[in-house]
């Protein structure tokens, strides 16, 4: 390593001999450290989501509740929508043939994405991991999501349309 003259060397260096290449240096052993604690942090944050998730399981909807008119979501299309209780919760609501209508929670079971019904293969997918999941059923087909999407029971009123909790 190259050293400084010390005639040369101003007295506020001599005070404070810190050399910038030696400061700014990360070497192998402190990356490590860091990428250890980062996905030491990811994974808590992780385990704190499903830790949640089995503590405060959703609460069972009550009552019916009115989405929309039937001529407002044509063949083929998704309406999002929420419902509000002790939380908000979103849905979507899929028109998949003349008289057949599902609801899902619109949160995927993985992380907590949002999902969206993709007509041309009529399944839905998670952008964040490429899970889908079963348009008619709500289960996985495929990817990292742990469980089916919760569903709801559709009811159509003279082309009003409702949703309910599911009967089991
Ligand atoms: S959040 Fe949906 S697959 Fe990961």
């Amino acid at each position: 390593m190259e050293q400084e003259d010390p005639e040369k060397i101003p007295n506020w260096k001599s005070d404070f001999p810190i050399q910038s290449k030696k400061a700014s240096h990360v070497n192998r052993r402190e990356f490590a450290k860091f990428l250890g604690l980062l996905s030491g942090a990811l994974a808590l944050s992780n385990g704190g989501i499903v830790i949640k998730a089995i503590a405060f399981p959703s609460k069972p909807l009550e009552g019916e509740h009115f989405v929309c008119h039937e001529n407002d979501v044509p063949v083929g299309k998704m309406f999002q929508f929420s419902i509000e209780g002790n939380k908000v919760v979103p849905y979507m609501l899929i028109h998949l043939e003349n008289t057949e209508w599902r609801a899902f929670e619109q949160k995927c079971t993985h992380l907590s994405c949002a999902v969206r019904y993709i007509d041309d293969t009529k399944r839905i997918e998670c952008p964040c991991h490429h899970g889908y999941f079963d348009a008619d059923t709500g289960e996985v087909l495929q990817g990292p999501p742990p469980r089916p999407l919760p569903q709801l029971e559709v009811v159509n009123k003279e082309g009003k349309i409702y949703v309910k909790e599911m009967k089991s």
